[in-house]
């Protein structure tokens, strides 16, 4: 098992469910320090007791960071009780979903405030201890919506808008060794898919149809991709968009078999099936 993070202090806000509990928990299995904080304190507890459970190292906080006094109280007290943080990573995020012609100015303060406003009152609490770091990262989880069109249009505005951020923080910082990146799913199959799933049992195979690999990414599938970026195999690398969306911008297999028919996604050199 390779300790890439060994010594090393990683925040994940969001980190009490899903993709960021998945990547709370390969940081500490590669020797992380691992503070999770979520706004749901319970999961928080939960996430750094398991952790902690299989013999990694972890703390839970409840932090709401759609607030700056509760990000600036929380930031301030790892300052306090002297912890540095070399790794940030934001997960949170809101998508509304109701048709563009129905949203209202409530949805569309709620999708910006959690996806882009947390992430950026996050970044600016944490800087002074990133900067105490030899070697900072941040991580902000996107999505593929902040690249092009897939619905959603407030949540896609403002993940366009942290890939945006990320890269003037890169270019900012870089001569302070804080590097920022950003993580651009595609559908991960979470919790909230299982929920439409009782609703469209056939959902999952249908959406699965769509992408170029043939399934759903998983919360691993992230997570790695997360811990890559914060680590020092990503020594040189800031102001990216790594995507870990199964292919599905990299072109469109729709269009392709229109023009070309299914014969385009056979191989004659193995038996495997195509989906
Ligand atoms: N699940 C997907 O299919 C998918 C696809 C693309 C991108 N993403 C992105 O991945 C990230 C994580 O998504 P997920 O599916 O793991 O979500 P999730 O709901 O499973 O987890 C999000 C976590 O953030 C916490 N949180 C929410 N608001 C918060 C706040 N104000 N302060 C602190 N914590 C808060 C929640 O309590 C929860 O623990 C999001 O940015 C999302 O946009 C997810």
């Amino acid at each position: 098992m390779s300790e890439r993070f060994a010594g090393r202090v990683a925040v994940v806000v969001g980190g009490g469910h899903g993709i960021g509990r998945a990547t709370a928990e390969v940081m500490a299995r590669e020797g992380a320090h691992v503070v999770v904080a979520d706004a749901d304190a319970q999961s928080a507890q939960e996430a750094a007791c398991s952790i902690r459970a299989g013999g990694g190292s972890a703390e839970g906080h409840e932090v709401d960071a759609t607030d700056a006094s509760s990000i600036g109280r929380f930031f301030y007290a790892l300052g306090e009780g002297g912890r540095g943080v070399d790794v940030l990573v934001n997960c949170p995020a809101h998508a509304t979903d109701t048709h563009f012609e129905r949203f209202t100015e409530g949805d569309l303060d709620l999708d910006l405030t959690v996806t882009l406003k947390a992430p950026f009152l996050c970044i600016q609490a944490a800087m002074p201890l990133l900067l105490k770091s030899d070697a900072a990262a941040v991580v902000s989880v996107g999505s593929v919506n902040g690249l092009g069109a897939f619905g959603n249009e407030a949540y896609g505005a403002a993940k366009a808008g942290l890939i945006n951020l990320t890269k003037n923080l890169a270019l900012r910082y870089g001569p302070h060794r804080v590097r920022f990146n950003v993580v651009a799913p595609g559908s991960i199959h979470t919790g909230s898919w299982d929920e439409r799933m009782a609703a469209e049992p056939d959902i999952l195979d249908r959406v699965s149809r769509v992408y170029p690999m043939r399934r759903l990414g998983t919360v691993d599938d992230v997570a790695a991709a997360c811990a890559f970026l914060a680590s020092s195999d990503a020594a040189w690398i800031t102001g990216t968009t790594l995507t870990v969306d199964g292919g599905i911008t990299a072109g469109n297999s729709e269009l392709i078999a229109a023009i070309f028919g299914e014969e385009f996604f056979q191989t004659t050199f193995d038996e495997r099936p195509v989906a």
